[in-house]
């Protein structure tokens, strides 16, 4: 009996964690410190009205025998994936087909399931800094190789992304197979246009690479030439999977609900991915909970979109809050405008968890260190614009008290 030795190679735990231990510590030490948690990108306003009479109705369809449902279909039901093309694909011009919409609990768990679709000795390029889940399921999955001095793995293709870059992945110099992007940024909240985005959507095609796609804060979009998603790309069909998410859009954090985009015209080996994804879920999942999906199809409802929007909108203006008070402070601040993700230089070249621990000690605020994103994150320090209204306000007069 031999155990998967891949996850022996996984030095830290998973980053939120970490932070979750050390915060706990700290209040217990502290019992009366008066945290603010601006850590975890998890949300703190309540469902819309919309979703949670949608799902109230879905309670009561379930408590009577005629309307009561068993197993969802794997794959999500019909009533919410013609909801999400129409609104989120045929309005922005996008022809999708239902049956390429994969409704699925998280886009996190979708981001790390993908792997089993792709053979091991598949080179992944990954940016730095980098939502964790793509490197360390790729670790898990037996593609990183050994980790060497500097935090870096040693068969995977590293994009720095850092202000030099404007943020932005260069094209890689060599061959890779599979491509984590994600737009807008997470964790430096820094948005790619279209320009940038056909870039890598014709690197692709021309290499035979998939682009694994996760628009998961699409929602929070302004700028015009900024797309919505990967498939408003000419192109982007034969080379790329969206993950999307109601997580950061409609607050399901806790209630789980997103979806993955695979087109049948993206093939390797002249195999469907489509099909694979389609049989990997039908074997390995149970689809996510009517309610829950009545509750998300609410979201595309006139009365969810408004709701939506106001929610996003509250968010918003925490980014604005966070991003201009750290400004005025002298503080070197990117991201904010598209994301709701703030990233910062810390002040004298501090280390990121050095400065973590200056902001917890002091003046009992929570962000997440930049090198916990990777080796290029060294230095930068992500804030979340998804606190409450008055503590993002109150978190940053606390971080002008410690200039
Ligand atoms: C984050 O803080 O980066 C997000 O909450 C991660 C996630 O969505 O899983």
């Amino acid at each position: 009996m031999k155990i998967n030795e891949n996850f022996l190679k996984i030095q830290n735990n998973y980053l939120f964690s970490d932070i979750a231990k050390k915060v706990k510590a700290y209040s217990e030490a502290n019992p009366d410190a008066d945290i603010i948690r601006l850590g975890i990108g998890d949300v703190t306003r309540p469902l819309p009205k919309a979703v949670t009479d949608a799902m109230k109705n879905a309670v009561e369809e379930m408590e009577d025998e005629a309307t009561f449902r068993g197993y969802p279909p794997e794959w999500g039901y019909d009533f919410l994936k013609s909801a999400i093309n129409k609104n989120d694909f045929a309005a922005r011009g996008v022809a999708i087909c239902d049956d390429e919409i994969f409704v699925s609990d998280g886009a996190k768990s979708d981001c790390g399931n993908i792997g089993d679709i792709f053979d091991v000795d598949n080179v992944v390029a990954v940016c730095d800094p980098i939502y964790p889940v793509y490197v360390d399921t790729n670790v898990m999955a037996g593609r990183s190789g050994t980790l060497l001095d500097g935090g870096r793995w040693s068969n995977f293709y590293y994009m720095p992304c850092t202000k030099e870059t404007n943020f932005l992945p260069a094209l890689p110099e060599k061959h890779v197979d599979i491509i984590y992007l994600c737009f807008p940024n997470n964790p430096t909240g820094m948005a790619i246009n279209k320009t940038e985005l056909k870039k890598w959507v014709d690197y692709a095609n021309e290499n035979g690479s998939v682009i694994l796609y996760d628009a998961a804060y699409e929602a929070f979009i302004v700028e015009d030439d900024v797309p919505h998603s990967i498939f408003e790309i000419d192109g982007a069909k034969t080379c790329a999977i969206e993950f999307r998410s109601f997580s950061k859009t409609a607050g399901f954090t806790g209630t789980r609900c997103a979806y993955t985009v695979i087109p049948h015209e993206l093939k390797v080996g002249g195999f469907e991915l489509n099909a694979l994804w389609a049989r990997r879920q039908a074997t390995k999942f149970n689809g996510v909970s009517y309610i829950t999906q009545r509750g998300a199809q609410a979201v595309y409802s006139d009365e969810g979109k408004k709701q939506v929007r106001e929610i996003i909108g509250y968010y918003q203006n925490n980014a604005k809050v966070i991003y201009n008070g750290l400004k005025s402070l002298g503080y070197e601040v990117f991201g904010a405008v598209n994301s709701p993700y703030i990233w910062l230089k810390t002040p004298d070249n501090m280390k990121s968890w050095e400065f973590f621990d200056l902001l917890l000690n002091k003046v009992q605020v929570v962000g997440t260190p930049g090198s916990g994103f990777g080796p290029a994150g060294e230095g930068y320090f992500r804030l979340t614009a998804f606190g409450s209204a008055d503590r993002t306000k109150e978190a940053i007069e606390r971080i002008a008290k410690i200039n």
